[in-house]
């Protein structure tokens, strides 16, 4: 684990426009949580059908929200004007702190940022929301590393409340500070991780994981350990979120580390062979659970 540089004395950076690159899962949660915040969103994807599809999943919460008459449907389209969708990376010009939602995969990116490098003006704050990946060498791939740190939030990114701001090696504490107004801004509760695999949350959650996969392999239900893990008091259960993330992120994890595992060690492949099938959880519709036609709540 990389040591955490000391936060020296830091005021934020300006922060009033913000660009989100990725509209998947995480992004469009991303870009609802700054929307609710007052504060306008470019976002940019690939192409104009996934950029549709983006724009798509953050009307789909708003929707939501104004069915289940927390906003109003005026607040609705206010939030929604507020957002601009882009193809290319010349839209974050402007933007003062711009967040990376791709994929997990370092290629993907490096190239990412590389192209941040070149279009994000003097100052503007570069954030990766990776999971796994090594910050360190994410900012590497551009020519200011003081200006790159990671803001992991968690799924679904714009109700859950913590904010793990990761703190590269070179990352200036201006850029730190600005980590952390940002969560303050949206309302979420920041902590300070340093470069390590898998951060703060997600290396607590992955050892309640692996003891449920254990119970599962020698016959309990994943409904049955979810229900125990909500009767503790949790909103969700480790299968459920594990369908809410997506099975693809934990299974490119696990790729990842095959090569160092300790084979002594107990492993469960039930996940993997869901995986192998194309069960990634709600994003494609079955996983743990089922979700018919989209729906959200998954049934056994
Ligand atoms: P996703 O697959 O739902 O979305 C990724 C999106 O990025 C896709 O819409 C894709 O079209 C877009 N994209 C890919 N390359 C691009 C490029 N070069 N330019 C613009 N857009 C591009 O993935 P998800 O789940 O949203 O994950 C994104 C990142 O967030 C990953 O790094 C993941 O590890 C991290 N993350 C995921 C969490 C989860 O629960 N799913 C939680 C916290 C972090």
């Amino acid at each position: 684990t990389a040591k955490i540089p000391e936060l020296k004395e830091a005021r934020s950076r300006r922060l009033e426009s913000v660009g989100v690159i990725g509209g998947g899962t995480m992004g469009a949660g991303i870009a609802v949580s700054v929307l609710d915040a007052g504060l306008p969103v470019v976002m940019v994807e690939q192409d104009a059908a996934a950029l549709a599809r983006g724009r798509a999943r953050v009307e789909q919460v708003y929707d939501l929200l104004v069915k289940k008459g927390r906003i109003p449907a005026d607040e609705r389209a206010a939030r929604l004007a507020r957002l601009t969708g882009a193809t290319t990376y010349d839209a974050l010009g402007e933007a003062d702190l711009i967040i990376e939602a791709v994929f997990e995969d370092m290629a993907v990116k490096q190239a990412v940022f590389a192209q941040l490098d070149r279009v994000a003006k003097p100052g503007a704050v570069l954030a990766t929301n990776t999971s796994y990946l090594d910050v360190n060498q994410i900012a590497a791939a551009t020519r200011g590393p003081a200006d790159v740190l990671g803001l992991h939030f968690f799924s679904p990114a714009n109700i859950m409340k913590l904010l793990e701001v990761v703190v590269g090696s070179d990352t200036a504490p201006d850029t730190v500070a600005t980590g952390f107004e940002l969560a303050r801004r949206l309302r979420k509760i920041p902590v300070r991780a340093g470069v390590c695999d898998g951060f703060i949350g997600n290396r607590i959650l992955a050892v309640h994981r692996q003891a449920a996969d254990m119970m599962m392999e020698d016959g309990a239900s994943p409904y049955d350990i979810d229900a125990a893990v909500r009767a503790f008091g949790y909103p969700m259960g480790p299968y459920q979120m594990a369908d809410l993330a997506g099975g693809d992120i934990g299974w490119a994890t696990r790729k990842r580390r095959a090569a160092t595992r300790d084979p002594a060690l107990r492993y469960v492949q039930i996940p993997d062979r869901l995986c192998e099938r194309g069960w990634f959880g709600q994003k494609t519709g079955r996983g743990f659970y089922l979700y018919p036609d989209g729906a959200r709540q998954g049934t056994p």
